[in-house]
């Protein structure tokens, strides 16, 4: 629908947003979602944004075992509850984020480092977790980040060590159980860069040549400055030809470009952006935005896209791998959409 500039106008000054809904442009192709902290959907006029923008939520870190369950079987839902009950009072889906995670497993789940017993511990917690939001939560993310980068196939992390591969089995496995008609997803980072996702294409055919439950790969794309969209390609039509769906599931632009030696001991990061170089980066990063959505747009097999965080003020990036004001999302501080949101939304956005 082409607007009037009063139209716009009046929408401004009436404190409304002019833009299509984003959920609304996608409603053919897939889901869209966004990455949410509890707290920020109390505060209106973000729930208000994130209500009419995303079909979908994710939590950000309260569906994950560390806020969970800190102590084995004392479960704090609190967080997690809130999510879910804002997405059905809102008629959005919710996916799930993640059962198994090494970064936020406590330490209660692998003491004594018995398999048998590991194995008991993991199969309680999801089947605790899953059943409590069965038919409310969509899809799983039921082992995060398994693939190894450097380490071989399987990342040698404190599960792996513990209990070999078998841990990733035990997962898949009970979840199916907790809720049959769950989405399972194995969920990685890197897949955009042909070394990770071969890793994580053999985690996959590993699973599924054997039996085990899983229905599709999240790809998370964290993606940098100067992404080239062939990885992004490469990535999703792999997973279609394994037979699996994909979806991307925590989707953001950084305004930098490390070297390695930045995520491995913070040398050589690249400087905060100047105010004068912000516009050029916000053009730049429009276009990949929009080139990532038309990508999935063109596969049936893209069933879900999510972003990870609302705007940029709220956004992992602005203190990882370095603290820095990054500017990765599709709304800036202020809640106002970013040129990245109108490139999604505006079929008569400028490239
Ligand atoms: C990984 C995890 C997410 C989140 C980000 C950083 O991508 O999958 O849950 O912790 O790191 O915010």
């Amino acid at each position: 629908m082409k607007r009037l500039p009063l139209f716009t106008a009046l929408l401004g000054a009436l404190g409304a947003s002019a833009e299509t809904p984003l959920k609304q442009t996608y409603a053919d192709a897939f889901g869209v979602g966004v990455a949410v902290q509890a707290a920020q959907l109390d505060r209106a006029a973000e729930g208000e944004l994130i209500a009419r923008h995303f079909g979908m939520v994710v939590s950000e870190y309260q569906m994950k075992a560390n806020v969970l369950a800190p102590r084995e079987g004392a479960y704090d839902w609190s967080a997690a509850d809130a999510i879910v009950a804002f997405a059905e009072a809102n008629g959005m889906r919710v996916r799930g984020h993640a059962l198994v995670w090494h970064q936020s497993t406590p330490d209660w789940f692998l003491e004594g480092g018995d398999p048998a017993v590991i194995r008991t511990r993991l199969e309680t917690y999801i089947r605790d977790v899953v059943t409590r939001y069965r038919g409310r939560i969509f899809a799983w993310d039921v082992v995060n980040e398994a693939a190894g980068d450097s380490d071989g196939t399987y990342r040698e992390n404190a599960w792996y060590r513990a209990t070999g591969k078998d841990y990733i089995d035990w997962a898949f496995k009970a979840a199916r159980q907790a809720d049959p008609d769950c989405l399972l997803f194995l969920n990685d980072y890197g897949t955009e860069r042909r070394a990770k996702l071969e890793r994580v294409l053999a985690v996959v055919a590993d699973l599924t040549d054997r039996g085990i439950p899983v229905d599709g790969v999240g790809h998370q794309f964290h993606l940098g400055r100067g992404q080239a969209i062939t990885g992004i390609h490469e990535a999703l039509d792999a997973v279609a030809k394994a037979g699996l769906v994909s979806h991307i599931t925590e989707l953001d632009v950084s305004a930098y470009n490390d070297p390695g030696s930045c995520y491995v001991n913070q040398t050589d990061c690249q400087p905060e952006l100047a105010e004068a170089e912000v516009a050029g980066f916000l053009a730049e990063q429009a276009n990949l935005y929009r080139a990532v959505f038309t990508v999935a747009q063109d596969r049936p097999s893209v069933h879900a896209v999510l972003t990870w965080g609302l705007h940029d003020g709220q956004s992992w990036l602005n203190n990882f791998p370095v603290r820095r004001s990054n500017h990765p999302l599709l709304f800036d501080r202020d809640l106002k959409p970013k040129p990245a949101l109108q490139a999604l939304v505006d079929p008569a956005y400028e490239r």
